[in-house]
């Protein structure tokens, strides 16, 4: 993800003069070889073991792509440092002790990416006339669950926060889901594997005051992981432009008169 992100930053027109990577402390990391996998000139990339020197750099804005333990280890010293973090591994948030210690620092500063899925805007606003249910009903290809299989099941049936903590790398969507609508323990997950889809797909209905909503998602597959949805770099990625181009979010920069 985090070299779908990066092109697409620069896509957008972006020069990013100095790029810094936080790998895991247990893992020799080559800057050159990193530089070409995420389309960046050697010089512009810095290699840290830990969140204090990724926080030492002082960053504009850091994009968390790596996984829920990363979300628990550095977002937390990044908010106490006011540093803009956006966030992928949204269901990192389920967990009750990671979400009290990044509540207590100031919040201000923390995206969520709205990763594979869209519609959430629509369903918080819905939220404010007042939401009856919301459901998410992620459907993967058999092989793309953990423990593979051939045949059609339904993995888990419960709800958004026991989907987010069960399958870390593959229910942040429902983690997403229950933040813009009715939380955790109210928002009804469903996730299938389907021999019938080719990649993956996201569907969320939900009945508020002012509309009835469905959204569906079908994510082509990103080529660095095939389990992840491309959307969800794309959606990082945008989060991180709203952020260094200031005006109205969501509009395209292009279309605006210069
Ligand atoms: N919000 C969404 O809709 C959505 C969609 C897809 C993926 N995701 C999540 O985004 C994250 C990234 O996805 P991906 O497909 O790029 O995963 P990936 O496993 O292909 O790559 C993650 C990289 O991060 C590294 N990493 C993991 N934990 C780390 C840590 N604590 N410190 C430093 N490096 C660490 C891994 O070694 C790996 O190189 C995952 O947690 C995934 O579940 C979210």
């Amino acid at each position: 993800m985090a070299a779908t992100v990066i092109r697409a930053i620069q896509t957008a027109g972006i020069t990013l003069s100095s790029v810094a990577i936080l790998t895991r402390p247990d893992r020799a990391a080559d800057p050159a070889q990193i530089a070409v996998r995420l389309g960046l000139r050697p010089e512009c990339v810095r290699i840290v073991g830990d969140a204090a020197g990724l926080v030492a750099l002082a960053p504009r804005i850091v994009a968390e792509c790596a996984s829920q333990d990363a979300v628990r280890a550095a977002v937390p010293p990044l908010l106490a440092a006011g540093i803009e973090t956006v966030i992928a591994s949204v269901g990192a948030l389920a967990d009750a002790d990671t979400l009290r210690a990044l509540c207590a620092r100031d919040t201000s500063a923390l995206r969520i990416a709205t990763g594979a899925v869209g519609g959430m805007d629509a369903l918080a606003a819905a939220r404010l006339s007042g939401l009856a249910e919301v459901t998410y009903v992620g459907r993967k290809p058999p092989a793309s669950w953990p423990g593979g299989g051939t045949g059609h099941a339904v993995i888990f049936e419960g709800t958004a926060r026991e989907a987010a903590l069960k399958f870390p790398k593959n229910a942040n969507v429902a983690a997403t889901v229950a933040f813009a609508g009715l939380g955790l323990d109210a928002t009804e997950v469903r996730l299938v594997a389907d021999p019938g889809c080719m990649h993956n797909v996201h569907e969320i209905s939900f009945s508020a005051g002012c509309a009835k909503g469905f959204f569906r998602m079908e994510g082509l597959p990103s080529p660095d992981n095939p389990r992840t949805s491309l959307t969800a770099g794309f959606s990082v990625a945008r989060c991180v432009l709203d952020s260094l181009r200031p005006g109205p979010h969501f509009s395209s920069p292009d279309l605006m008169p210069a």
